[in-house]
């Protein structure tokens, strides 16, 4: 029976960069869930009888808010629910859903990175039919919604079975329940060379990845010890848990420290990986080399056409603005075009579907292509082994002989966490009011060029964003990006990121902080970062 339940309307449901993120606790609050639910159908046309799918990184909460979501759905009318078994789908994989079920779009229910359990972190966004985030302009609508709602719909009805396989009816409405690594593995098939990776394997080649017991790991089981032939200690914490064992599933060299630990090791696999809380990041680790996410972008724009799903070559790349350059110099050789965008994974959808990019990337761990709509970890992981089984070289030797072609893109994003937002304001203020006098100015041997508050407009439908974070960009490529997270659920988050640019002919071989060293002082210069947050140091450095 179809329950009309009243509400009041919570101030704060306003998604950001990639959907609506709170602490557990907050989405535990009576009808929070419910309401975000009921806005995001409110704003979106034709549910009757179509299909959702529904599916999140398993963390805590993951099995009671798909419970609550699909039986809204079908309070709401839809005709279909595709949902992963117990509740798991990986964001690429959801993507992937989407399109190849003509669904009018996903609930994906992740916090991405954040950690998990009853005190961490929980979140909810709403994909479109092309498989990919929302754009503004609905996710704007569904905040404006939810500032006036007063009443949601849902069912008096037992739960569904999340564990079953099969169809199973909900007061009329169809609950299929897939398994959720299948029709992914089987995507992954079709790109990439899968029998020139098991003859890399055959000559000894070893790999390890990390599923940060988060929920990559039956993806990994299935990819690359069933299908790849790898052993199966090859894959570590390969249980998806509800709390990640504790630990923040965020691939970067301070939460993955023990596998970069093991890589730096002479006695290393080949090739290390891991992924993130719900399979959308991937961190690229050789023997002895850490790959940063900008570089690896970069390769494979230069190397991707040698996997079979993109023989035909790139149409465009595109990075998010913050990303290092690296990847803009792999398209001028190549001749394509190169967009810049601001950060997020929803800005590459337009592009995408347009058909001006195949391959996109963000420094913050994202590489994905035209395949979803999603940045995809373990298809990054599927790339690089690929373009390992094709050219006769290693991890380093691959990243070397990149930079000895292209020059070196040194680069770090210093991030100072659980600012008080008005301290952060205020930086970002100062700073914009200072753009005009940046120029001619110098910063150690380096002088700026130009400045500006990065603003974008979207080559394909014209929506304009502005304000999305300041560039200092220096003469010789170097450049400093101040920019504020949107993804953070405490306070606020700086984020600072440098990058200074060395051309093959120069010093290509130096320790990234000594390379950084003048930009780091600069940048504590032009915006009193010590001054404006009280912190004498970045709380993380990737
Ligand atoms: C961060 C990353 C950004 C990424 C987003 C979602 O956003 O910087 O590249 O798209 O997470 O994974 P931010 O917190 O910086 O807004
Ligand atoms: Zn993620």
């Amino acid at each position: 029976m179809i329950k009309r339940v009243p509400t009041t309307p919570f101030a704060d449901q306003k998604p950001g960069t990639s959907g609506l993120r709170k602490k557990v606790k907050v989405f535990q609050t009576a009808n929070y869930l419910e309401n975000f639910i009921q806005a995001v159908f409110d704003v979106i046309d034709d549910k009757q009888g179509a299909s959702l799918i529904i599916g999140g990184d398993g963390r805590y909460f993951n099995r009671q808010a798909i419970q609550i979501a699909a039986k809204m759905a079908a309070a709401n009318g839809f005709g279909r629910v595709v949902i992963g078994r117990a509740g798991l789908l990986s964001t690429p994989a959801a993507s992937h859903i989407i399109r190849t079920q003509k669904a009018l779009g996903g609930l994906i229910l992740s916090a991405s990175h954040n950690p998990g359990g009853p005190d961490e972190d929980f979140g909810i966004k709403y994909n479109t039919a092309n498989g990919g985030p929302a754009p503004e302009g609905i996710t704007d609508a569904i905040f404006h919604r939810s500032r006036g709602l007063d009443h949601y719909l849902t069912l008096d009805a037992p739960d569904i079975d999340l564990d079953r396989l099969g169809d199973q009816s909900l007061a009329g409405m169809t609950v299929s329940i897939i398994d959720p690594v299948a029709a992914y593995a089987d995507l992954m098939e079709s790109l990439f060379d899968f029998n020139a990776m098991r003859r890399l394997r055959d000559h000894g080649f070893c790999m390890t990845f990390d599923a940060m017991s988060a929920v990559t790991g039956p993806y990994a089981v299935e990819i690359f010890h069933r299908r790849l032939g790898f052993p199966a200690s090859s894959v570590v914490n390969g249980e998806p848990l509800e709390d990640f064992g504790g630990h923040h599933p965020d691939p970067n060299l301070v939460h993955a420290h023990l596998l970069y630990e093991r890589m730096m090791q002479p006695d290393a696999p080949d090739f290390g990986a891991a992924s993130d809380g719900d399979g959308d990041r991937n961190l690229i680790i050789g023997r002895g080399r850490f790959v940063t996410p900008s570089d690896s972008l970069a390769i494979l724009a230069a190397n991707l056409h040698l996997a079979p799903g993109y023989a035909s070559g790139l149409k465009g790349v595109a990075r998010s603005m913050p990303t290092s350059a690296a990847v803009d110099r792999v398209a001028e050789a190549l001749g394509i075009a190169c967009y810049e965008t601001p950060t997020g994974w929803k800005f590459f959808g337009s592009l995408l579907d347009a058909g001006r990019v195949t391959l996109c990337g963000e420094e913050s761990a994202g590489a994905g292509s035209d395949h979803v709509r999603e940045k995809d970890g373990v298809w990054a992981v599927l790339a690089w082994l690929n373009i390992l089984a094709k050219r006769d070289l290693s991890v380093d030797g691959i990243v070397r002989d990149h930079w000895a072609r292209f020059g070196r893109n040194y680069y770090a994003r210093h991030d100072y966490e659980g600012v008080a937002t008005a301290d952060a304001d205020a930086l970002m203020t100062k700073l914009r009011a200072s753009l005009a006098t940046l120029p001619g100015r110098s910063v150690g041997a380096l002088t700026v060029a130009r400045a500006d508050d990065f603003a974008y407009v979207d080559p394909v439908d014209g929506a304009t964003s502005d304000r999305q974070g300041v560039r200092i960009l220096f003469e010789g490529g170097s450049r400093l990006v101040f920019r504020l997270s949107g993804t953070g659920t405490v306070g606020a988050t700086l984020r600072v990121y440098i990058e200074a640019y060395e051309p093959p002919t120069g010093r290509l071989d130096r320790e990234v902080h000594d390379a950084l060293a003048e930009l780091i002082l600069g940048a504590e210069t032009l915006a009193d970062i010590r001054k404006a947050t009280g912190k004498s140091a970045p709380d993380v450095i990737t």
